[in-house]
């Protein structure tokens, strides 16, 4: 049994604005998806990281992954959707030099967590260890939530209050068995993160506390944050 990194990175990032790519902004001098990349190879368990592209992407080229090299393998078969690059990457890897068996494990993460460490990824690996499901980071939930109405206008109102108890907020990575996510993939293809895939088969996976600093850079100031965090880590290192 043997472990991989599976990065979907074939999205867009509208919601970042620009026409370059979310995965490919510039941060701490890299292209964003260098730094979960360079996380997740820095894990020694790991044995290759696979990166899911969009068929057409030109951008890869135009950057430098050779301190990654021998540690990341690109397949260029992106999706419509996360779920769908994610379940076509599933399907390339088993055809890959390495192959990846059905009981081997799954790391998948978003390229946009920039800030991912590899003592996040270790804590997930131990947590789960041979647990019968798999599990994800997340963390509980620190605010109240607010359910607003039709917000046409730009003015929306409360129209509820969720409880937060026992809310956690999902993040990646998520942490499966090969074999059983692709059946839940497949079984349920909408899906924002792979563990609502595995909770469509009824299953429950694990809830493994991780920290803020594994946030998704999703608007423009998230960027500002990340560039903070790893300029920091770069002077403590
Ligand atoms: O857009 P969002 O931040 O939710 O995307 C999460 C991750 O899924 C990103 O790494 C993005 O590149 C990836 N993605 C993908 N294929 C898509 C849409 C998103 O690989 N069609």
């Amino acid at each position: 049994m043997s472990y991989f990194a599976l990065v979907p990175a074939a999205g867009s990032g509208f919601r970042m604005g620009g026409s370059l790519p979310k995965q490919y902004l510039p941060l701490a001098g890299r292209p964003l998806i260098y730094h979960a990349l360079a996380a997740l190879a820095a894990v020694p368990a790991i044995e290759r990281v696979f990166v899911v592209l969009a068929p057409d992407d030109n951008e890869w080229a135009r950057h430098d992954w050779t301190p990654l090299s021998g540690r990341i393998e690109v397949l260029r078969c992106g999706g419509e959707t996360r779920a769908a690059s994610v379940t076509n990457g599933l399907r390339a890897m088993r055809q890959m030099s390495v192959a990846v068996g059905p009981e081997d494990w799954l790391l998948v993460h978003d390229a946009a967590r920039a800030c991912l460490t590899a003592d996040h990824v270790t804590v997930l690996i131990r947590a789960v260890g041979d647990d019968p499901v798999g599990g994800i980071l997340a963390v509980p939930l620190a605010d109240t939530l607010k359910q607003g109405g039709d917000a046409t206008d730009g003015n929306a109102r409360i129209v509820a209050t969720i409880p937060r108890e026992r809310l956690w907020q999902a993040q990646t990575p998520q942490m499966f068995r090969h074999g059983m996510l692709l059946g839940a993939l497949e079984f349920a293809p909408a899906v924002t993160d792979e563990a609502s895939a595995i909770e469509a088969l009824g299953l429950t996976p694990k809830l493994v506390a991780s920290d803020m600093t594994n946030f998704k850079v999703t608007y423009p100031l998230d960027l500002q944050l990340a560039e903070l965090i790893l300029r920091q880590r770069e002077k403590e290192a």
